[in-house]
């Protein structure tokens, strides 16, 4: 979900319009006093009391600044100036008079409603949003629709279909968040954005099959949240140029192709709670950018493969609540080196102790000499110095949410007394503090303060 403005495209048409101003001010001599003047004068044209403000000194197009009143928005102060209220406006520099190229309606009151007439005099936009915006869609102009580049509605619009949305053809940017929208699936609102490079549709309840086809420019897919279901076609993985991939908690089964590594420009996936089944396709040892991998709560299975080690610029992994089995093949320094580390919730999967410390608190249990699981014999907490936590300490029968109950007590490889409080205590802070802050609880496993910690960025805290 892409809740933030697009800083490049901003930036651009922000520095476009800052040359355009100093060029224009060279060549022409200003008509408004306001902008030749040095800065204590413009910036007193900003403020509404102490200049006359009247919208007939804007640099706007008359009929553009009707449609911004018509939709409520302030026009006091030019919406061409800038930073323009909110920052919900950016200007064009044409002459006589400016026009529209961004316009974001956010926190809508009840009371405007979108008119044909106010959108067609607003044909120059390129970037239009909508954020907590809940008017009623109405039919967007040709004019507005050709010109348009971005898009985005995020809890807007009350509901769209896919037949609305397709109209939009030549967008390069879609963004669509947190309002229904029916449609048969994604092919119906992909198949006509032939120019779309960045999609995103989350949130939606959006139901259907992931698209066969795909435009090969796309950089940006994020389809997270919705109702998808069948299986990841491999035509995705013809994509070169895709970077982010998000396709979490929908409903897709299937095995991830083994294609899936041809995604040679991915920096960013999560194919996460959906039902994915099978292993991690060995194709993905050469994806060399990736950063961020969450494959978290489906069904894989099979061993975790070593080459995910190897991957130098990957941050965050994320393999926690699957059905992987065998000994995790991961050395400490690589688990140092993420930011976020979880592979708890695979009850066949263990860690070696003698290359991994239980205070990584992995949530997995530790392996016996042949590479299984130990299980936690039931007299533990009687035979481990008998610490108040034990009791209701249930070791490693892992927790859903990757985080570790157990501290090792049989295998830790250092003398500490582990079983007393005191011990523990000052384990949790030597190593823990970097963790994540515990309060006055002494011991993280039993304490739900703590049940994240392994998701805490390591090097921050
Ligand atoms: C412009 O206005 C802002 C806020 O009113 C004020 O903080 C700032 O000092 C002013 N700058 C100049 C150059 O007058
Ligand atoms: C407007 O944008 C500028 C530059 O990105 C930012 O510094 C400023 O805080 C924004 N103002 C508002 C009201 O969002
Ligand atoms: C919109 O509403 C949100 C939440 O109420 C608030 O945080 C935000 O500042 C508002 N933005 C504007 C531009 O009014
Ligand atoms: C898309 O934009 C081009 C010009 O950039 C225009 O010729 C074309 O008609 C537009 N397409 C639609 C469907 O509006
Ligand atoms: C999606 O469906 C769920 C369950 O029916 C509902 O609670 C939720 O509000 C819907 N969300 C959207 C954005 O339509
Ligand atoms: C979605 O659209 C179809 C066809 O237009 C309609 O039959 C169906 O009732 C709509 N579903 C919802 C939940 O509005
Ligand atoms: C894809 O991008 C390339 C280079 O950026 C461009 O030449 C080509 O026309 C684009 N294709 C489509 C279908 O937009
Ligand atoms: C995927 O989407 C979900 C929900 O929209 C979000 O929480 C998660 O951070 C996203 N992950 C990536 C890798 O973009
Ligand atoms: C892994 O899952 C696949 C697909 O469900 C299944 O065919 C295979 O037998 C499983 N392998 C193991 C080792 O469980
Ligand atoms: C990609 O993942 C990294 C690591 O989790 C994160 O810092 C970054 O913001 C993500 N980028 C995008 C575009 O989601
Ligand atoms: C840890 O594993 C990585 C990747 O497999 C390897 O490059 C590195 O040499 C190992 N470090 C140690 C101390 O064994
Ligand atoms: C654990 O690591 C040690 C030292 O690298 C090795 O000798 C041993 O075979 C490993 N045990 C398992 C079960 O993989």
């Amino acid at each position: 979900m892409e809740l933030k403005p697009k800083p490049h495209f901003l930036f651009t048409l922000f520095s476009f319009l800052l040359l355009a101003t100093t060029s224009s001010s060279l060549s022409t001599p200003p008509s408004d006093s306001s902008s030749s003047s040095l800065s204590p004068a413009k910036n007193s044209s900003l403020s509404p009391s102490s200049s006359s403000p009247s919208p007939s000194s804007s640099t706007l197009d008359p009929k553009q600044l009707r449609a911004l009143q018509s939709l409520n928005i302030p026009t006091t102060r030019d919406p061409c100036i800038q930073p323009s209220l909110h920052n919900a406006t950016l200007c064009d520099n044409s002459k006589p008079f400016k026009h529209l190229l961004f316009l974001r309606l956010i926190n809508c009151s009840d009371d405007i409603s979108l008119s044909f007439t106010a959108l067609k005099s607003l044909y120059t936009l390129q970037d239009l949003e909508f954020i907590n915006c809940p008017v009623t869609p109405v039919h967007f102009p040709s004019e507005l629709v050709a010109s348009l580049r971005s898009f985005t509605c995020i809890k807007s619009l009350k509901k769209l279909t896919g037949v609305w949305l397709k109209n939009l053809a030549n967008l390069t940017e879609l963004t669509v968040s947190g309002v229904t929208v029916n449609a048969s699936g994604p092919s119906i609102i992909l198949g006509s954005m032939k120019k779309l490079r960045s999609m995103t549709i989350s949130h939606t309840n959006l139901t259907g099959f992931l698209p066969k086809r795909w435009h090969l420019n796309l950089t940006h897919i994020d389809l997270s949240a919705n109702q998808l279901r069948g299986k990841i076609p491999s035509s995705l993985t013809l994509l070169g140029d895709l970077e982010l991939l998000n396709l979490s908690s929908n409903s897709i089964s299937g095995e991830i192709p083994t294609s899936f590594g041809d995604l040679l420009s991915l920096q960013n996936v999560s194919l996460a709670s959906n039902s994915l089944s099978g292993s991690i396709p060995d194709s993905m040892s050469a994806m060399p950018g990736l950063v961020h991998l969450d494959l978290s709560s489906n069904q894989l299975n099979g061993t975790i493969p070593k080459f995910l080690s190897e991957l130098k610029d990957l941050k965050y992994l994320n393999l926690a609540d699957n059905n992987f089995k065998g000994v995790l093949p991961f050395n400490m320094s690589f688990i140092e080196r993420l930011e976020v580390f979880k592979v708890g919730g695979n009850s066949d999967l263990c860690y070696n102790h003698s290359v991994l410390s239980s205070k990584l608190k992995l949530g997995i249990a530790p392996c016996d000499k042949h590479g299984l699981p130990l299980s936690p014999p039931p007299a533990r907490s009687s035979d481990s110095s008998d610490d108040s936590s034990s009791s209701d300490d249930s070791d490693y029968n892992d927790s859903s949410d990757g985080s570790n109950h157990g501290s090792d007590h049989h295998h830790g490889p250092n003398k500490v007394v582990l079983g007393v409080a005191i011990g523990l205590s000052s384990i949790q802070e030597g190593f823990g503090s970097h963790l994540c802050s515990v309060g006055d609880s002494s011991l993280c496993g039993v304490h739900k303060n703590c049940s994240s910690l392994v998701d805490v960025s390591w090097s921050e805290c």
